[in-house]
């Protein structure tokens, strides 16, 4: 495949970004979208050209780093993946493709595509955890019985990989969805309800303090959304926050 690739280019955070165009060839259709980003990059750094910063960890799909916005959709045109799990193939020989990083204002842009996303590790330290008494006494959990439903439900939140791409899809750069998902994960389980009211309260207060927009329920987060997170989550996360203003 012969591609040309514009890619924003911004050397940190203080300096003004641009995009910039690279023709590339001899592409493979069966390579994942980062394998293509590291053959562009071997191609420029033999030239003596500066690579392509971009965030990649796991490049299967779990830990939410590979965050780009491509062709204008988080994680490109494919639906319930990840860009580290996007191929060639989705795209035409011939073809333009736009790639930018996750964008909004509580996601400031490090260098290129690379985007600091720390404002989601300081909400899920605000709330997102359990806390256990780990001195051996701990209960087995499979000896508490829980709902199917709830138990489903809770692993379909706990799925959300913390990837942004809800943050970056919504016109308001609402982080609705992904603390919906972590809100959730506990509240359907009886471990999490205990500190449930606490947790609802500090999350969504670290959420506003971070920056993040409001949702106005557009859905754009559930349809960008690598890993199905439905919107339903962010209903119940209103309820639960409702009933918290009815408590001391
Ligand atoms: S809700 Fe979906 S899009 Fe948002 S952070 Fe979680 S996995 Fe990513
Ligand atoms: S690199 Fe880990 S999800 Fe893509």
């Amino acid at each position: 495949m012969n591609l040309t690739l514009k890619i924003w280019r911004q050397s940190n955070s203080e300096s003004k970004g641009k995009m910039v165009e690279y023709p590339i060839s001899d592409v493979s259709p069966d390579m994942s979208f980062l394998e293509m980003m590291d053959f562009l990059n071997g191609r420029l750094i033999n030239k003596g050209e500066e690579p392509v910063a971009f965030d990649h960890d796991c490049r299967e799909g779990i830990c939410g780093m590979c965050s780009m916005f491509i062709n204008g959709e988080a994680h490109g045109p494919d639906r319930l993946v990840t860009t580290c799990q996007l191929h060639m193939r989705k795209f035409k020989d011939g073809e333009t493709i736009t790639i930018e990083p996750f964008r909004a204002n509580a996601f400031p842009v490090i260098k290129d595509l690379v985007v600091d996303r720390s404002s989601f590790d300081r909400i899920q330290q605000a709330g997102g955890f359990v806390s256990v008494n780990t001195s051996g006494n701990t209960q087995d959990a499979n000896s508490i019985p829980i709902e199917k439903y709830d138990a489903d439900r809770a692993f379909d939140a706990a799925t959300c990989i913390g990837c942004g791409a809800c943050v970056a899809s919504c016109k308001n750069a609402s982080a609705m969805l992904f603390v919906a998902a972590k809100v959730s994960q506990f509240s359907l389980l009886p471990q999490g309800k205990i500190e449930a009211t606490d947790r609802v309260r500090n999350m969504v207060k670290q959420m506003d303090e971070e920056g993040f927009g409001n949702c106005t329920n557009t859905g754009a987060c559930e349809v960008e959304c690598p890993k199905g997170i439905s919107l339903e989550n962010i209903a119940r996360m209103n309820r639960e926050y409702i009933s918290t203003l009815f408590k001391s």
